[in-house]
């Protein structure tokens, strides 16, 4: 299967995001990565829908929304008409039913996910949400910042959920976002990611090195 790369918008250059999106347009298997913190459930504030209403307007390929945010349900109502591809928020940030807030993200998203931070229990999501979502988030980092060190636990948290994966016959994507580079991304494939999230390991050498790097982490 195709690896997805997920280029994350937050270590592009923000004073020229309509240039960089150029870049990756013809591109297969990549998904913009949107990472939309709020400043609460993560002490960094990033951009919301304004700004990713004109993201959207101007690339073809397809929209990943990663919501650190504490109260998930107001984003998936706030940002339906954004032309999002995938939606996912972080199974820590809120306390109502997640599998209603699953099914109202559904109306709108034709992807949707849960993201897991490091030292979370993977039990927190259960085989009833798991069976309800398209893709898992394994954070291998803290979420809230560009440019951390990978944590090495992740690829047994990515075997897990591929173990649990099987068990339970699903085909749930799993995504894995921070310090992603050269040096890790082929043990994350072969551990059984299908999506690479990376900031910046893509864009911190300038944009004539992108497509090499995107190339180099599949
Ligand atoms: C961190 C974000 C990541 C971040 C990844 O909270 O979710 O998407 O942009 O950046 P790098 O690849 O630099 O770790
Ligand atoms: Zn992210």
């Amino acid at each position: 299967m195709n690896t997805v790369i997920s280029p994350s918008l937050l270590a592009c250059d923000f004073l020229n995001i309509e240039n960089e999106l150029k870049h990756f347009e013809d591109v297969k298997h990549l998904w913009f990565h949107l990472d939309i913190m709020d400043g609460h459930f993560v002490p960094n504030l990033t951009f919301g829908q304004p700004i990713i209403k004109k993201i959207s307007q101007k690339t073809k390929q397809p929209l990943d929304a990663h919501l650190m945010v504490s109260n998930p349900e107001f984003y998936i109502e706030s940002l339906k008409d954004m032309n999002l591809h995938n939606f996912t928020w972080h199974i820590e940030a809120q306390s109502e039913d997640v599998l209603s807030l699953i099914s109202k993200a559904k109306k709108h998203y034709s992807s949707v996910g849960l993201s897991i931070k490091p030292k979370s229990n993977l039990n927190l999501l259960s085989d009833e949400i798991l069976c309800a979502i398209d893709l898992v988030l394994v954070m291998s980092v803290e979420p809230g910042f560009g440019g951390q060190k990978f944590i090495e636990e992740t690829y047994e948290r990515i075997s897990a959920l591929v173990k649990r994966r099987k068990n339970l016959g699903l085909s749930f994507s799993i995504q894995v976002d921070g310090g992603v580079n050269e040096h890790n991304a082929k043990k994350l494939i072969d551990a059984g990611a299908d999506n690479l999230v990376a900031g910046s390991y893509i864009f911190k050498e300038g944009p004539n090195k992108y497509l090499e790097k995107i190339n180099s982490l599949r």
